[in-house]
């Protein structure tokens, strides 16, 4: 098969150029010709050479029309030059054909060169080991050992070699076969599903943030739950994510029973993600009942019940952000506002106060529209009319908020008196009379007894501290 059309730019012709004065063999490999095939564009370029790949990326990087530095990890063999071109930014990484396994963040050092044949050997799926020739004479051959365009077109996940190997090589790998076939839609061959099963207990020997990069892109993807299913029949979740392994389930007495926690989470988790790109915001659907195993109560006459889940699940954010190495930054503070206030809009459908929906506007701040999104996912009840009710319900509720915020400007709010002006007005040092009276103010106002502006907080400020006796300088 012959490839030219696809890959008929300055940029693959230069480099072949380059290529054919230095006589060496240039192929273009991996994740950039499987994605010309399924039509999805990217611009990260792997170049492979039978030969010396940081030779090759040095001698294009004096070729190219704009000079270009080309940056060089030596002991891996590998060079990058970042270029503009065609209006877009390229990635183009050189390396020499190993006979070695092939990871791009590898920290092993490469040891011995190989064939291209030797190279593909190496790589992860059939999928990602095609490569397409780049040198004048043969200008886009496509080399594809493992019927990788066959797998594509039947839409399978497939090593090239017995797959123990494969995944012994690099057990991230597992990972990334799942992840693939979530982004793709594909499946995934049984007998590498197998090899996964049997090599699971090998991921413990992956760093966390290679992990954790990879449940991020599952977490991007279109139906992210569906890793997650397959992450749990691999047995791979309960290594990596235990605490959302513990959400599976049912438990009943008699007529009483609860929901499957884990399926519910992972349902939450596709209606997010159908509302929204943001990471953070998956994640916090993904947190959202974490707790729910450990606040589990079961009562005679009503049942089972989750009283504070949502409390001790925003306090479990941090542990688990710390252990996946995900940021401790307000990124992890807005999941854990996320999952603190998930019920929240819902339970304001009871009691549809002013001052509730205040309060409700007040925490959630500038994340209101985020809460509102969790929430109305989090309505996955299979009887149509209770789901109908509460969707209503929150519609309702979320009409008084708009109603609200125009009244009253809640969501950036911030007391109209600031604590060094309480401390100067009343001769106070730091203390916790301050808090108390900053307090007092705070929730006058969002409970409607004030309007929220400095006068009338400045009045009630005086009425609350003559109560506390205290003294306003003169
Ligand atoms: N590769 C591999 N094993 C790995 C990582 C990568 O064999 N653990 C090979 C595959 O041939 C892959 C290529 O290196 O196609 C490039 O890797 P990378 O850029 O990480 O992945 P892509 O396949 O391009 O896909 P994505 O960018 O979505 O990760």
């Amino acid at each position: 098969m012959n490839l030219k059309a696809h890959i008929d730019n300055d940029i693959f012709h230069l480099i072949g150029n380059v290529a054919d004065t230095m006589n060496i063999d240039a192929y273009v490999v991996g994740g950039y010709v499987r994605d010309i095939i399924l039509k999805r564009p990217s611009t990260d370029i792997d170049i492979v050479c039978i030969g010396s790949g940081i030779e090759l990326a040095k001698q294009v990087a004096q070729t190219l029309p704009q000079k270009k530095k080309v940056s060089i990890f030596k002991s891996f063999g590998t060079a990058m030059i970042h270029y503009y071109s065609l209006g877009k930014d390229w990635q183009i990484e050189f390396v020499g054909a190993r006979k070695e396994s092939y990871r791009r963040d590898s920290r092993k050092p490469i040891v011995e060169n190989g064939t291209l044949q030797d190279d593909q050997n190496r790589r992860d799926f059939t999928i990602n080991a095609m490569a397409i020739s780049i040198n004048e004479q043969t200008f886009g051959e496509l080399l594809d050992p493992f019927d990788g365009i066959y797998d594509i077109n039947r839409q399978i996940i497939r090593t090239p070699l017995d797959p123990d190997i494969t995944f012994s090589d690099d057990p991230l790998r597992m990972l990334r076969c799942i992840r693939f076939a979530t982004q793709l839609n594909f499946s995934i061959l049984p007998e590498t599903f197998e090899a996964i099963k049997r090599n699971c207990e090998r991921i413990k020997i992956i760093s966390q943030e290679r992990i954790t990069e990879e449940l991020n892109k599952m977490l991007m993807s279109r139906h992210p739950s569906l890793s997650f299913q397959l992450l749990d029949r691999s047995g791979l979740l309960k290594i990596i994510f235990p605490e959302f392994v513990a959400l599976k389930g049912v438990e009943s007495v008699g007529e009483k029973s609860h929901k499957d926690n884990f399926l519910h989470t992972l349902q939450v988790l596709d209606n997010v993600a159908k509302q929204s790109d943001k990471l953070f915001l998956r994640w916090a659907a993904v947190l959202h009942d974490i707790a729910k195993p450990l606040c589990k109560h079961y009562d005679e006459k009503t049942g089972y019940s989750f009283h504070g889940h949502e409390v001790k699940g925003s306090y479990m954010v941090e542990k688990i952000f710390r252990r996946m190495h995900l940021p401790l930054n307000e990124n992890m503070k807005y999941v854990q506002k996320l999952v603190f206030l998930h019920l929240r809009p819902i339970a304001l459908v009871e009691q549809v106060t002013d001052s509730a929906v205040r309060r409700c506007l007040f925490e959630a701040g500038d994340d209101i529209e985020d809460l509102l999104i969790l929430c109305q996912s989090d309505i996955t009840s299979k009887n149509i009319l209770k789901k109908q009710r509460y969707l209503s319900n929150l519609r309702l509720v979320q009409k008084k908020m708009k109603e609200i915020e125009e009244k009253d400007r809640i969501r950036n709010f911030k007391v109209p008196v600031s604590g060094e002006e309480i401390m100067e007005m009343y001769n106070l040092t730091p203390c916790k009379t301050v808090g108390i009276l900053k307090d007092a103010i705070k929730d006058a106002i969002l409970d409607g007894n004030i309007a929220n502006d400095r006068e009338e907080a400045l009045k009630f400020l005086d009425s609350e501290a003559k109560k506390l006796g205290l003294k306003k300088k003169e």
